[in-house]
């Protein structure tokens, strides 16, 4: 079989990779011809660990290439796989450009039956439109099928989730166009779920928006532990014990963000709307995230009152550790914020750095090392729970900065170690060291 992945981002990349590793022979189109460049230079254009080596390994063994001609991509494919973005319209619905522009091209391009199938988070009832515009405009005597195959890999763990994921999800209201699609994942050996197109298309986004939900819900109980007196730490590890519960997605802090769980949500909440459906809770877990991630700002302010002129450091930009990514990032709200106070900003993380400077440019300072973004700092937030951040020494720290106040959204340290060093800290569901 002929494979085609159409997108190389974090989702198409990530799983042509794995597939051409169980040897499936695949071909990723993208329209960005930068990113195929590289790619064909056995490099990603994305940080996701372990990702380069596997690129090279399967160019090498013949397995996996890259292009940006769309003949090349779809004339002879069996199989193709969507996997463009589907970012947020300003009004939260779910942009659908890149995906129509993807069936029109597959439609324009193919020269023998197909499955399409789709890996991009769309709305319900996206794959029937899907199908509708490719079947429109492809050559008469040529079928296509249909399959929604939404993805769950994490950005940070991509490759391991893909090879050891919970389970794949197979919509299709063709039982073969199905079984194709679930012989080609067979060599990971992980458990079906086979069921209709609409389903399928629910199944991504209730499991993004019930994580999401219990990241809400555990930030709302650190919030009242500030209040009442209680370690969120404390909490959530009881809480988390109960398995009904489980201890996933309970860790307190400022919030999520990233390219899908608040755009996901908010399609999600659009669809409900559209049907006429009010969705008490999902309003609620996007107004509780909303807040979460202005908490710290609000509580540097209060502590430390004007923040013009100050010199303020950032430590961890990506939404996440591990990845490069920076989309809806806890971090490009509070820049805002203090660029808004006239704060002066130094920022620090490992690899999430170049993003942020083509968002900012030379509105902020960007530092070569944690320990140099601390130099004379008035005031430091930590937005991001890397390693090298959690590892460092809150002895260092004080050292470094100018005035030892720290505002920790991630809960990298302990309250004894900040008593200990005399440090002033603010954390997320704890009592403020003061
Ligand atoms: N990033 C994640 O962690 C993740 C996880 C699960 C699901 N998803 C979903 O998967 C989809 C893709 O997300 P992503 O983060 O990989 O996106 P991305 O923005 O990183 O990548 C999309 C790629 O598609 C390419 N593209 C756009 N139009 C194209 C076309 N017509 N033909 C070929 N290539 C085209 C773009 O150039 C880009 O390289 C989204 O719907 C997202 O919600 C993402």
């Amino acid at each position: 079989m002929k494979i085609t992945i159409t997108g190389t981002g974090y989702v198409g990349l990530v799983t042509g990779v794995c597939l051409s590793d169980v040897d499936h022979q695949i071909t990723c189109y993208d329209i960005d011809q930068e990113k195929i460049n590289l790619l064909n230079s056995g490099k990603s254009p994305i940080y996701e660990p372990g990702l380069d080596e596997l690129i090279q390994k399967n160019i090498s063994a013949g397995r996996l290439s890259f292009t940006a001609d769309v003949k090349e991509a779809y004339s002879d494919a069996d199989c193709i796989f969507i996997a463009v973005g589907t970012p947020p319209n300003e009004d939260g619905s779910a942009n659908l450009t890149y995906i129509e522009k993807a069936a029109i091209e597959i439609a324009e391009h193919i020269t023998k039956d197909c499955i399409v199938v789709t890996k991009s988070t769309v709305p319900v009832g996206t794959n029937e439109y899907i199908g509708r515009i490719i079947a429109e405009r492809v050559p008469a005597g040529l079928t296509v099928k249909i399959v929604s195959n939404p993805e769950f890999l994490r950005e940070g763990s991509a490759i391991h989730d893909t090879f050891h994921g919970d389970r794949i999800v197979i919509g299709s209201n063709d039982q073969e166009a199905g079984k194709v699609i679930a012989d080609i994942y067979a060599p990971f050996k992980l458990p079906i779920v086979h069921t209709d197109i609409r389903s399928a298309e629910m199944i991504k986004y209730a499991s993004n928006s019930f994580l999401a939900l219990k990241i809400s819900f555990i930030n709302e109980i650190a919030n009242l532990c500030e209040k009442v007196g209680g370690n969120i730490e404390h909490v959530a590890a009881g809480v988390g014990l109960d398995k009904r519960i489980g201890s996933k997605f309970l860790q307190a802090g400022i919030g999520f963000g990233g390219s899908c769980f608040p755009k996901d949500i908010n399609a999600l909440n659009h669809l409900a709307n559209e049907y006429d459906y009010d969705f008490k809770i999902l309003k609620s877990v996007i107004d509780v995230n909303r807040l979460q991630k202005e908490r710290l700002f609000y509580k540097a302010k209060e502590a430390v009152g004007s923040l013009a002129g100050k010199k303020i450091t950032i430590l961890g930009l990506t939404f996440k550790p591990n990845t490069d990514d920076i989309r809806d990032a806890a971090s490009l709200k509070l820049i805002q914020d203090l660029l808004m106070e006239d704060a002066v900003i130094t920022v620090y993380d490992p690899v999430g750095m170049p993003n942020v400077e083509k968002l900012f440019g030379n509105k902020l300072q960007y530092a070569e090392s944690a320990e140099k973004a601390l130099e004379d700092a008035e005031a430091t937030f930590i937005l991001t729970e890397w390693d090298e951040i959690k590892n460092l020494s809150l002895e260092q720290v004080k050292r470094y900065m100018t005035k030892p106040i720290l505002f920790d959204g991630r809960n990298c340290f302990t309250l004894e170690d900040a008593e200990k060093q005399g440090i002033q800290y603010y954390s997320i569901g704890r009592k403020a060291i003061v």
